[in-house]
């Protein structure tokens, strides 16, 4: 039975460390022009619901790296954007790759297709989860020389799918995580029980910015309005006015703080413009790291 990554809770913490070292030695191999070739003649499928710059690219370039194949299926092209069923989609499709990996909206859809493929399954981002983001942000976290374990993260805005996943990443790897989200905003209830019932004493779920800011090591944010919810702009604009990043709520922050966003970035809205690009950004790392520990991810479930 092929194993699937749709959530972070698919990995064990030992995992998380193996991909984070994969990911440190293919990062040295392509600075030094070289490349592994462990997915010589594999052939990833990548069915993408929804726009991508960083995962749909990295993702391609990394099965290219690794001496395989990506092959791009909008969902607009296929007969699944005409009705045909995921499941009759999913037989078909796991008949002739290695590998699927999928952007989606409901976790039910790329669940559904991986009970369906016979072959791996990776979640690209849903509305739930965007687990190989995380995979990307703790490495580069653990680049920058933080202690992860003993590090606290403040995630600052929507409860989103970058917030749902960074919270199984703190009950997986036991880092303190402090999320303030306006009230009606927060993070999933059930993931965050499914946390706590893990590892409970290190998982805040607020409303205070500033408080999820205090001493915190790491400063993360996200779009106010993510993919698919674009008819609430106007509603969310107003209500996380509240929770930018700024140079004020850095102040709460530990001087040295590491400031991340996903991207793609609002800037002026969920962050400013001096963060991004100020001496505290490692925005762009975590864009670069995502080829690297995409490639990881790739070898650990499509090899
Ligand atoms: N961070 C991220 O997943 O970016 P894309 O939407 O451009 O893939
Ligand atoms: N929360 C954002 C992340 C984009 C990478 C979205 O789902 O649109």
């Amino acid at each position: 039975m092929s194993r699937h990554f749709l959530s972070i809770f698919d990995l064990k913490r030992g995992e998380i460390e193996s991909l984070l070292k994969r990911s440190f030695e293919l990062k040295q191999l392509k600075k030094s022009g070289g490349h592994a070739h462990t997915l010589k003649g594999k052939v990833a499928g990548m069915i993408f619901e929804k726009s991508s710059t960083r995962t749909r690219t990295s993702f391609e370039v990394g099965m290219i790296d690794l001496g395989g194949t990506a092959i791009y299926i909008s969902s607009r092209d296929t007969q699944l954007g005409r009705g045909e069923t995921i499941a009759d989609t999913a037989r078909v499709l796991s008949s002739y790759l290695d590998g699927v990996i999928i952007r989606t909206f409901g976790q039910e859809r790329i669940e559904e297709f991986a009970r369906n493929s016979s072959v791996p399954v990776i979640n690209a981002l849903t509305d739930l989860e965007h687990p190989c983001q995380i995979v990307s942000d703790l490495f580069t976290i653990k680049e920058k020389g933080i202690d992860i374990p003993k590090m606290k993260l403040a995630f600052v805005g929507d409860g989103n799918n970058i917030a749902n996943s960074l919270i199984g990443a703190s009950a997986i790897l036991g880092f303190h995580l402090a999320i303030a989200s306006p009230k009606g905003y927060e993070p999933n209830s059930d993931l965050i029980r499914r946390a706590t019932s893990i590892k409970n004493e290190k998982i805040e779920i607020i409303n205070d910015p500033k408080e999820a800011a205090k001493r915190a090591d790491v400063l993360y944010t996200d779009v106010w309005v993510s993919m698919g919810q674009e008819n609430e702009i106007k509603e969310r604009l107003k209500v996380f006015e509240p929770y930018q990043i700024n140079s004020e709520l850095l102040t709460f922050a530990k001087p040295n703080v590491l400031v991340m966003h996903c991207l793609p970035a609002h800037r002026g809205e969920e962050i400013t413009d001096t963060i991004v690009d100020g001496p505290n950004s490692v925005i762009f790392d975590q864009a670069e790291n995502r080829l690297h520990t995409g490639k990881a991810i790739l070898e650990m479930f499509i090899a």
